[in-house]
């Protein structure tokens, strides 16, 4: 049976850098405040007219570069954002177009902070099967428009940003051979973290009296959502370990989605890992949602923090509520 393997990865984020005071100017809160509770110094925000399509074309192009391959190489497209460019048609179509992809299979997933985790398992599958042999996972959001800027919405604002990761899934037996996911999701607790509006079971869709409710911002109970990260991280990474045989003690790094630094500290205290087993760039970037992780994966490896041999785990939780893992062993 073919391996799958994670070729090749790029991000990229937008220039614009929005400071914890730049957003105190904005609304009622402070440095300190969002410092304390998150960990995030300044974060990245589109620019206009920026969606999550254009964020993820240099991180397509630099996966494309580390994986040594042609654009023409690919097989099929997994875009996963839970800031699409527009309701209809995916941004991963949109995205097609604007890199010249035309012709291949292109789909787009909803899974929010779990979206990269679940876009490798599929493309682990479609690799596995032989039925495809490079297979182009993005995460990218464009998060920055659909936040309350102001006092009503500042326990999101300060948290979410925008960014895009991308990474190459081939059947070449290099860079990470994925070992394994496992996917996870409650939809009881579907609206503990959600934007309401538009919403096409209300007519119509979104109204004034919705838009000046604020009912098209994203909404979170973060008690309830901290309560559940740090209780689902550490199960569905030792489920993963455990499923290829392996422990705590064999991990090398683990790549958590960025969902707030003290959910990490959490994490790490609760498996025993060191500082530098655990990757974090939440300070830089703020909680980029599905773009999280291959940002995050993928300046690990610049950082040369990923040898050869090393066991690596992804692991994310979010909206949905969904979360998952994904076991890695680098091989090159
Ligand atoms: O990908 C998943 C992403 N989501 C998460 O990771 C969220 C997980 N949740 C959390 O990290 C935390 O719940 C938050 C950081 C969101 C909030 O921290 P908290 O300790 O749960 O704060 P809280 O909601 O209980 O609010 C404490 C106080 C409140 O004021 P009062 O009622 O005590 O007077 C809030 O109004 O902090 C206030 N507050 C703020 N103050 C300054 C809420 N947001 C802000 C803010 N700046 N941005």
């Amino acid at each position: 049976m073919p391996e799958a393997h994670i070729i090749g990865l790029g991000h990229y984020v937008p220039e614009n850098i929005v400071t914890n005071d730049d957003l105190s100017e904005l609304m009622d809160t402070s440095d300190q405040w969002i410092v304390d509770r998150t960990g995030i110094k300044e974060r990245r925000f589109a620019a206009l007219n920026q969606g999550p399509s254009d964020l993820a074309i240099p991180a397509v192009e630099l996966a494309i570069d580390n994986a040594k391959i042609n654009k023409e190489d690919i097989d099929f497209i997994i875009f996963a954002t839970s800031t699409p460019d527009h309701y209809v048609p995916g941004s991963s179509c949109i995205l097609q177009d604007k890199m010249n992809l035309n012709g291949i299979g292109a789909l787009d997933i909803r899974v929010q902070c779990s979206g990269f985790v679940y876009g490798l398992s599929i493309a682990e599958q479609y690799i596995k099967s032989g039925q495809f042999n490079n297979i182009l996972v993005i995460g990218a959001e464009v998060q920055s428009t659909a936040m309350d800027l102001t006092d009503r919405g500042r326990d999101t604002a300060v948290i979410f940003a925008d960014g895009a990761g991308a990474a190459i899934i081939s059947s070449q037996k290099l860079g990470g051979q994925i070992l394994s996911t496992h996917l996870y999701s409650e939809g009881k607790y579907a609206k503990e973290l959600w934007v309401e509006s538009p919403s096409s079971s209300s007519r119509p869709t979104i109204d004034l009296a919705k838009i000046n409710e604020g009912r098209h911002f994203l909404q979170m109970n973060g008690k309830e959502v901290f309560k559940h990260a740090v209780k689902r991280f550490p199960e569905v990474i030792i489920e993963g370990l455990e499923h290829n045989e392996l422990s705590i003690a064999d991990l090398d790094i683990l790549i958590p989605h960025q969902a707030n630094l003290r959910i990490s500290k959490f994490i790490q205290k609760k498996l025993n890992l060191l500082d530098n087993q655990i990757f974090s760039n939440i300070h830089k970037y703020g909680n980029t949602t599905a773009a999280s992780i291959p940002i995050a994966f993928s300046e690990a490896l610049i950082q040369g923090k990923i040898y050869p041999g090393n066991i690596v785990a992804l692991a994310s939780f979010g909206s949905g509520f969904t979360w998952g893992s994904c076991i890695i062993k680098w091989v090159k």
